[in-house]
């Protein structure tokens, strides 16, 4: 049997969730011609060596260095300027990006029926923060980019007021993520309240103290779980339209 390959290219790629992800998609869905395999490249420069797949993944640090290998782009793609999917056809590779389409269908259900909230914080600047900002552009919410260094606002210069005046908080940072799961984005966590929605893209603790310190103060919380498993979901149906 030819075996249809895709795989995922990044460094270290030793904790990724994407193969065990589409391992059990395969058995669960009885797809026994298609194999899923780790790329781990030191450098992008060895992307061009990989041949003969169908479709590959993109994780750190190479979302953004290998668009320069790529023939197209998908509007999103080019517009938030990051790559996690691509597409191999007709001797042509094309960049997508699904990380802005998992967060936007895990978002919204947040709401639960009530308006969206007006104005968010995004904390982080990188490749991750670029989606969610696409995302928050297309939704109409306005938002203040937090960073340590850059951004619209230093984390030194938020008070509890700003924090009451943006109901939607977004870590995109990898701050307390596993193993560093007693660490939390430096915020005054006094100014949350029950009228905030507090997305964690950190899957890994599933409530990560972030989460945690919200959740003690009435918001609704959601991790990056979802996200990933909705991206993972958009990349199948990219290789396979
Ligand atoms: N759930 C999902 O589907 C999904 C998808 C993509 C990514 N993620 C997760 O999202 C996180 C970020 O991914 P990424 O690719 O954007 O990573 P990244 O580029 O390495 O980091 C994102 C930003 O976080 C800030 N940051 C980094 N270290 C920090 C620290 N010690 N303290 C405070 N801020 C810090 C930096 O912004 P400043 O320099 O501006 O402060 C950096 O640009 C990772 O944990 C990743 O696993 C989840």
């Amino acid at each position: 049997m030819i075996m249809k390959k895709y795989g995922l290219i990044g460094y270290p790629l030793s904790h990724s969730f994407s193969p065990g992800y589409f391992a059990e998609k395969f058995k669960k869905s009885e797809i026994t011609d298609c194999r899923y395999d780790l790329y781990p490249l030191t450098e992008i420069v060895e992307f061009d060596d990989i041949k003969d797949c169908l479709g590959i993944n993109v994780t750190i640090p190479y979302k953004e260095q290998v668009i320069a290998y790529l023939d197209e782009l998908s509007v999103e793609a080019e517009t938030i300027g990051a790559v996690n999917t691509i597409k191999y056809i007709d001797g042509k590779r094309i960049g997508y990006n699904t990380d802005a389409y998992g967060f936007t269908k895990s978002l919204s259900p947040l709401w639960d029926g009530k308006a969206q909230p007006e104005r968010a914080l995004v904390l982080g600047t990188g490749g991750a923060a670029r989606a969610v900002w696409y995302v928050l552009d297309q939704l109409g919410i306005a938002y203040k980019k937090v960073s340590r260094t850059k951004g619209d606002i230093t984390y030194g210069a938020l008070d509890k007021k700003l924090i009451e005046e943006h109901h939607l908080i977004i870590n995109t940072t990898p701050v307390g993520m596993s193993p560093h799961a007693d660490a939390c984005p430096d915020l005054p966590y006094e100014g949350i309240s029950a009228d905030h929605y507090l997305y964690d893209l950190v899957y890994n603790p599933e409530k990560t103290l972030f989460l945690s310190r919200g959740e003690s103060n009435g918001a609704v919380i959601k991790n990056g779980h979802q996200m990933l498993e909705l991206q993972a979901d958009r990349s199948w149906e990219i290789w396979n339209s």
